[in-house]
């Protein structure tokens, strides 16, 4: 990451109406800097980034990542 603009890909996929992917920024100040909702069957693509190290995923949804998928606990 520190001489690249990208990371890794991760994918998430909706399994319900109105679910949040929330980008949190990187370096010292962690905050929110983006809120992406997702209807029923939607998915985004998406990498982490300079300005992205961490996303949160709220309602239920499954994760594809290079560690592996899992399933927000909302979908148990
Ligand atoms: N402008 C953001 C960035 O380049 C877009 C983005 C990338 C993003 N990955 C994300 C937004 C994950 C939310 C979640 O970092």
């Amino acid at each position: 990451m520190s001489n690249t603009k990208s990371g890794d890909f991760f994918v998430i996929k909706a399994l319900q109406d109105g679910v949040n992917v929330i980008g949190l920024t990187r370096g010292s100040d962690t905050r929110f800097h983006h809120s992406e909702k997702l209807d029923k069957g939607e998915v985004m693509i998406a990498q982490f980034t300079e300005h992205t190290s961490a996303v949160k995923v709220r309602g239920k949804a499954v994760i594809q990542t290079s560690h592996g998928e899992l399933y927000t606990n909302e979908a148990e």
